[in-house]
């Protein structure tokens, strides 16, 4: 499939560094770690490395290592020979194979199961891998492109990712900085974006008031370049712009008031916590402990849950812990949506 000649637009001091940088480096068979808020732009710094390196007529395959099922990752990626496990009928080649000497895009790298990233490791050292259950060699070509919107210098304090692999997969690194950050770049995107909505969907021009770009330059974009893109896709379709207008204002303060006042710690733990006045059946310290913590996490896993609608991925930012660490909190906790 051929995909668009990819525009990162900026002018911006940072997004003129990186698209250099892009030029520089998409040629040069190096490992090249993206960084960057949801939603900056990191794919498509991706899909601009394979599309001006010699690799772009071959594959360009993308990998979401967050999406890829625990017990199946090792053979997505890697393939499987006939019979390697019940229901494997037939050889499949993995995603590895697939890239053949083109890119293969790891998004998401940072969610990346422990055991998986030492295995990444190796494969990356040796230039081979193996099928799941097979003994043949396989001879990776293809040019390792990987992203995160984590912190991995905190995930690696914190044990859950590899400094090895890190280091690997880091030969270059780019980080996209957020859109707050660089404000200059808004009202060439507005332009880019309104262009090509009234291009693919033959629509009048659309002249944006001064009004709402002084909003747009206010305003913090949390979700970044994506979210702009989508308010002016909504305002194609909007019949006037003070809807718009009313709608980012709304959100600026809904996201004001996403900042999570901490759990007020009283002088004795909550009454719930513990069984009536009868000294005897209190508990052990460290239970009592374990119970006031699991109730306090679990209180603000509540309120963020609700404020965004059960998005479990902005959950996890808001809460700054990984998207899985929030899965399993969600499931020891027992926590569902509400109907
Ligand atoms: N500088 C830019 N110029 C033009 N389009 C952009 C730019 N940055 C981002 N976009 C557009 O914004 C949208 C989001 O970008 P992209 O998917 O690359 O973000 P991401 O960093 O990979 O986000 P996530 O972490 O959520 O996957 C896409 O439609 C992309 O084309
Ligand atoms: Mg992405």
């Amino acid at each position: 499939m051929s995909f668009p000649k990819p525009k990162f637009i900026g002018q911006s001091q940072s997004i003129n560094k990186i698209n250099e940088l892009v030029r520089k480096v998409s040629d040069a068979d190096f490992n090249v770690l993206i960084t960057g808020e949801s939603g900056v732009g990191k794919e498509l710094v991706a899909r601009s490395l394979h599309y001006y390196s010699a690799r772009s007529s071959k594959p360009f395959v993308k990998v979401n290592s967050a999406n890829l099922p625990g017990e199946l990752v090792e053979s997505e990626l890697f393939g499987y020979e006939k019979g390697a496990f019940t229901g494997a009928d037939k050889r499949k080649k993995g995603l590895f194979e697939h890239a053949e000497d083109g890119s293969l895009f790891l998004d998401e790298i940072g969610e990346l199961p422990l055991q998986l990233q030492a295995k990444l490791l190796q494969v990356l050292q040796d230039k081979c891998c193996h099928r799941v259950g097979g003994q043949k060699e396989i001879q990776v070509m293809a040019r390792v492109i990987a992203a995160t919107n984590q912190n991995l210098d905190r995930e690696i304090t914190r044990g859950t990712f590899r400094d090895d692999l890190f280091y690997r997969l880091s030969t270059i690194s780019i980080h996209i900085p957020p859109l707050r950050q660089r404000k200059d770049d808004i009202p060439f995107l507005v332009e880019y974006f309104l262009r090509k909505i009234r291009e693919q969907h033959n629509t009048p021009d659309i002249k944006i008031p001064e009004s709402l770009m002084d909003l747009f330059l206010e305003y913090h974009w949390p979700g970044n370049v994506r979210e702009l893109e989508n308010y002016l896709n909504r305002l194609s379709i909007l019949e006037n712009f003070r809807e718009l207008e009313e709608e980012i204002v709304a959100s600026s303060r809904k996201n004001n008031s996403k900042t999570i006042q901490p759990p007020k710690y009283e002088d004795k733990p909550p009454s719930s916590l513990l069984p009536n006045d009868d000294v005897e059946s209190i508990p052990p310290l460290k239970e009592v402990r374990d119970r006031a913590v699991k109730k306090v996490e679990r209180e603000a896993i509540e309120k963020v849950l609700f404020q965004v609608n059960w998005n479990r991925r902005e959950t996890a930012k808001i809460l700054k812990i990984s998207y899985r660490a929030l899965l399993y909190k969600i499931k020891g906790l027992n926590l569902s949506p509400p109907h």
